[in-house]
């Protein structure tokens, strides 16, 4: 008998892990690996810790930074049209949420919503988050789900009936290798349904100096967003990064169709974190973030590839930016 329930019981005892403790894990042992390969990377999800988020914030506001102020001018403008194309008592997803800032824009027109869910990594942001929304819209279905969204996660139970729309503003696409951005569409779509859609904002080719400026503000506030990492690893995994030894260093790569953003070493060095010591030679980058670029049409190759087509293309007049209405096919 004892030994038939030991199992149970061990696991009904044993303490569960903080998530803060798995989410540090996680962080060391991405960065363990990404600085042992020759080509040393780390993962851009990673520059969103609460500082990160506060410089993120500096950036959206910043003259050069057009995308956030661009796609809200779009959703200003548009989400008549785009609430139209939703369709009555639609649940709408959004991944990565946030605040939920640019949603509200489509809240505010989309009356007879099913239900809003928003999902984020952060559980205590989603939470205040949720319960203002539930403030400010008192008669909507605020559901939120707390998740790493490039991993699998379930969707609550309620969800499963009626038409879903996912919403994936701020051209967090771009984040994505081609291949990865497939895949990942492809996940998405096991999340909208046969019927469901996809309203995702998608940041489009331009003059690459203005892409150029974008990623290289004066004031510098990307530089600290993308040194920001070392800083977090010397914070949470007792890193010894001497900050003011890596320089932010970004470019429009023209034949990739991606910004890439690296941080060079300005000297032959070593580097400690998460129990790895790590050795840099003068000039040597960890690359850090890649923001791709979209023509309109490569775009929708890209989503025919994944299993969608593109139902509607909103824009702004310079065509800088674009929200895409993507339908499973
Ligand atoms: C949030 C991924 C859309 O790629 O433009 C801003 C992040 N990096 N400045 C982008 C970012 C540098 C941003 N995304």
């Amino acid at each position: 008998m004892r030994m038939n329930s030991s199992a149970v019981e061990l696991e009904e005892i044993a303490p569960a892990l903080e998530p803060a403790q798995v989410e540090r894990d996680a962080f060391a042992e991405e960065v363990r690996r990404g600085l042992g390969r020759a080509r040393k990377e780390l993962p851009c999800k990673f520059f969103y810790d609460a500082q990160g988020s506060r410089l993120f914030d500096r950036i959206c506001d910043l003259d050069e930074y057009y995308l956030t102020r661009t796609e809200t001018s779009i959703l200003l403008r548009y989400s008549g049209e785009m609430a139209d194309a939703l369709g009555p008592r639609c649940t709408l997803i959004e991944y990565g949420s946030g605040s939920s800032l640019k949603t509200r824009i489509l809240l505010d027109r989309a009356h007879d919503l099913a239900a809003y869910v928003p999902i984020d990594i952060s559980g205590a942001h989603l939470q205040t988050a949720a319960r203002q929304l539930r403030l400010e819209y008192p008669g909507l279905a605020v559901l939120p789900v707390c998740a790493d969204y490039t991993r699998p996660f379930d969707l609550p139970g309620r969800c499963a009936a009626g038409r879903r729309c996912v919403f994936f503003p701020g051209s967090t696409i771009g984040n994505f290798d081609p291949e990865a951005a497939r895949e990942f569409l492809r996940s998405i779509r096991a999340h909208c349904g046969s019927d469901g859609a996809l309203l995702i904002g998608v940041d489009l080719k331009k003059d690459p100096d203005l892409l150029h400026a974008a990623y290289n503000d004066r004031e510098g506030v990307t530089a600290q967003f993308n040194l920001n990492l070392l800083a977090r690893i010397n914070r949470e995994l007792d890193g010894g990064f001497n900050l003011s030894q890596f320089a932010h260093y970004a470019f429009y790569h023209p034949v990739r169709g991606r910004i890439e953003m690296h941080l060079i070493s300005l000297r032959e060095q070593d580097a400690w974190a998460a129990g790895g010591r790590f050795h840099f030679r003068e000039g040597e980058a960890i690359f850090t973030e890649s923001s791709y670029k979209y023509t309109p049409g490569e775009f929708e190759n890209l989503a025919a590839d994944s299993g969608y087509r593109v139902e509607r293309r909103w824009t702004d007049p310079r065509r800088w930016f674009s929200l895409q209405l993507l339908r499973v096919i």
